[in-house]
């Protein structure tokens, strides 16, 4: 069964105080959102604790944005998978194309984290998505399928029950352009048949994939009647409680 999923990524917004906040006005409202569809808060690292404390008891699910390459150690400044699954969040966002693009995240890495990711028993919410570059010269299903393989294509049909794929076209991210349903669709699809290819027809039928990139209340419900999208990475609409649930209600 493929599961509907609305997840927030908070990115580097919010002091502790007004995570907690915004957390607890999610579960609020959160009883409003249908019950087949899972929400996710991703939240900073310094919000974990206190926004699981927050989410207790509640519906709503917690993820980190990203964790370490490594699995402990001497790596100053870095969180690793078990430290995040220690907080109680039971998800990892990995490979965001800001991480790609400013701290120099590799499909080398990616690999790395998503296994560390998985061993210690977190969802990971996998990042795709072509620069506004590449899809003006007709490249964004070779990048998106390149994306999916390299790090993907690692794992096992077991391991993919516990991986959500996020296709975030750059060009779309925080700028307020929104793909089209169509656009948005015909890599869904790509990606659905990617997915295919290398674990069997049941694990793509099953595999949520959802759509990021200024998605809002306005443009939600267009996008998630498309037939491979499973829901929504939603990043600035994601920092206020009341556009998150009307999103997640858009189904
Ligand atoms: P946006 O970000 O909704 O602000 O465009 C989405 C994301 O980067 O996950």
């Amino acid at each position: 069964m493929r599961k509907k999923i609305v997840a927030g990524n908070w990115k580097m917004n919010t002091t502790v105080a007004e995570g907690i906040e915004l957390a607890k006005a999610v579960v609020a409202k959160s009883a409003d959102v249908p019950c087949d569809v899972t929400l996710i808060v991703g939240t900073p690292f310094t919000h974990l604790c206190p926004v699981a404390e927050a989410l207790k008891g509640s519906k709503v699910e917690l993820s980190a944005e990203n964790c370490a390459d490594k699995e402990k150690g001497a790596y100053t400044g870095e969180v690793s998978a078990a430290m995040v699954a220690s907080t109680g969040a039971s998800w990892t966002i990995l490979g965001h194309s800001e991480r790609r693009q400013y701290y120099g995240e590799t499909d080398e890495k990616l690999v790395e984290k998503t296994k560390l990711a998985l061993a210690n028993g977190l969802g990971v919410i996998f990042c795709v998505g072509e620069n506004l570059d590449e899809r003006e010269a007709g490249k964004h299903f070779d990048v998106v399928t390149d994306q999916t393989k390299a790090v993907l294509y690692n794992f096992t049909a077991e391991d993919m029950a516990k991986v959500v794929i996020a296709y975030e076209p750059v060009w779309a991210i925080g700028t307020g352009k929104t793909a089209t349903a169509e656009q948005a669709e015909e890599i869904h699809a790509c990606i659905r048949k990617v997915v295919a290819d290398k674990f069997g027809a049941q694990v793509a039928e099953d595999m949520t994939i959802l759509y990021g990139g200024s998605c809002k209340p306005s443009n939600a419900k267009e996008i998630f009647a498309q037939p491979d999208i499973d829901g929504g990475l939603i990043g600035g609409a994601a920092l206020k409680a009341e556009d998150f649930i009307a999103i997640a209600m858009s189904y």
